[in-house]
């Protein structure tokens, strides 16, 4: 290591979920409360979720996975549908696709933003298509414009994978409903938590009717209290449905994690323009751009691409990072360079060169908001010793 880094003598995550007394003393209230499942406190997330991004209707569950699952079943997925997606995305995205017997279409990325291509979407619209599925990537949004345009044009549904995207805004909009569905993830890396959980928002009460059923075994009526004084216990099971419910522990965790989203989401903007300004003389390193379109962008992720010029693998990158005590994270490996995927639809890589060439090279640095500006300056240090010392 040269002479002016100092290894720092503990180990810098890439992400850490921020917990305070408020969360724990609102989990302790529930412990204490007699009701610990799917109650009144998920229900006053799901109002104030609602009310936070500005759609009628907030459905929390167990994660963001089980609310794609239920939401392409409720849009009507069936086997051999083709839903148009983007490869750069956790493969839980792509897995629901599969999982109903439907086809996942993957388009190209846009090189520097990473955000799905419109272009392409348009372009891949076949007799078959019923749906796209674009995720809003890092925490900055996907053009959704251009996309709302095909979809009207061709009559197909947009169902916004809005996982990175709690306090995400397109054109002045809370992203996740520009259609007829979207999902946020809580998973602890995200930028609020409820340890696991997630939530669709949506403005039909319809679908949200059938998401209900779908969410929890087929019961139609969702009287949390069926077991308490003044409830009654319902049991007319009108479709099959999963278990895929949101507990109260869970909300306990979120409505403080809500209350606070705005703030850590801002530390997380500050933090993410310091990189951007220290790794702006790195040329080794490709940092994350932002889409010229009018969006708030809330940095869910800091992740670079490690170009030709570094000279090394990113793997190697990644360990040598790890030597210094800098955690980071892989998001994503695309999901047609996953062996299931790479078995059953060869030959993707070529007509997807950008996500290709990015699944290889791209690296989460650390980013969450208990982040002191003088760690963001210590990973920039590490990051540019490692380039130094490069074989
Ligand atoms: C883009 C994207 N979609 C969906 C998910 C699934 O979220 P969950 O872990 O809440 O099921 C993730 C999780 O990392 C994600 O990054």
């Amino acid at each position: 290591m040269s002479t002016s880094f100092q290894k720092r003598p503990d180990f810098l995550p890439f992400s850490r979920p921020t917990i305070r007394q408020a969360e724990i003393d609102e989990v302790v209230d529930t412990l204490r409360s007699g009701w610990i499942t799917t109650g009144p406190k998920a229900q006053r997330f799901e109002e104030e979720f609602a009310r936070f991004t500005g759609f009628p209707i907030a459905l929390a569950l167990s994660s963001a996975t089980a609310g794609l699952h239920i939401g392409l079943m409720a849009l009507g997925l069936k086997p051999g549908d083709e839903v148009i997606t983007t490869p750069m995305t956790w493969v839980a995205t792509v897995n629901m696709i599969e999982a109903l017997g439907g086809r996942p279409v993957f388009v190209d990325i846009h090189r520097d933003t990473l955000q799905i291509d419109e272009e392409q979407v348009a372009a891949a619209v076949t007799p078959r298509t019923v749906g796209i599925l674009p995720v809003h990537f890092g925490g900055a949004p996907c053009h959704m414009d251009p996309l709302l345009e095909t979809a009207r044009k061709h009559g197909l549904w947009i169902f916004e994978d809005a996982a990175h995207g709690v306090g995400t805004h397109y054109k002045g909009q809370h992203v996740g409903c520009f259609d007829r569905l979207g999902v946020f993830s809580f998973h602890p890396i995200k930028n609020m938590t409820t340890g696991e959980g997630g939530v669709l928002v949506l403005k039909d009460e319809e679908l949200a009717r059938t998401l209900r059923a779908l969410r929890f075994h087929g019961l139609e009526k969702q009287a949390w209290n069926r077991y308490a004084e003044g409830g009654s216990p319902q049991v007319e099971v009108t479709r099959v449905g999963f278990k895929y419910n949101f507990m109260d522990l869970q909300a306990a965790l979120g409505l403080p994690q809500l209350a606070s989203v705005e703030e850590f989401n801002a530390r997380r903007i500050e933090l993410a323009a310091l990189y951007q300004e220290l790794f702006a003389e790195v040329e080794e390193i490709q940092r994350p751009a932002l889409p010229a379109y009018p969006h708030r962008a809330t940095w869910h992720l800091y992740a670079v691409r490690v170009t030709e010029k570094a000279g090394m693998s990113r793997d190697a990158f990644i360990a040598e990072l790890k030597a210094r005590n800098v955690g980071t994270g892989i998001h994503f490996k695309a999901v047609h360079e996953q062996p299931y995927y790479q078995q059953k639809y060869p030959g993707l890589a070529s007509t997807l060169p950008h996500a290709s060439w990015s699944s290889e090279r791209i690296c989460s640095l650390p980013l969450f908001p208990a982040m002191s500006e003088e760690d963001a300056r210590y990973v920039v240090a590490a990051v540019k010793d490692v380039l130094a010392r490069r074989s």
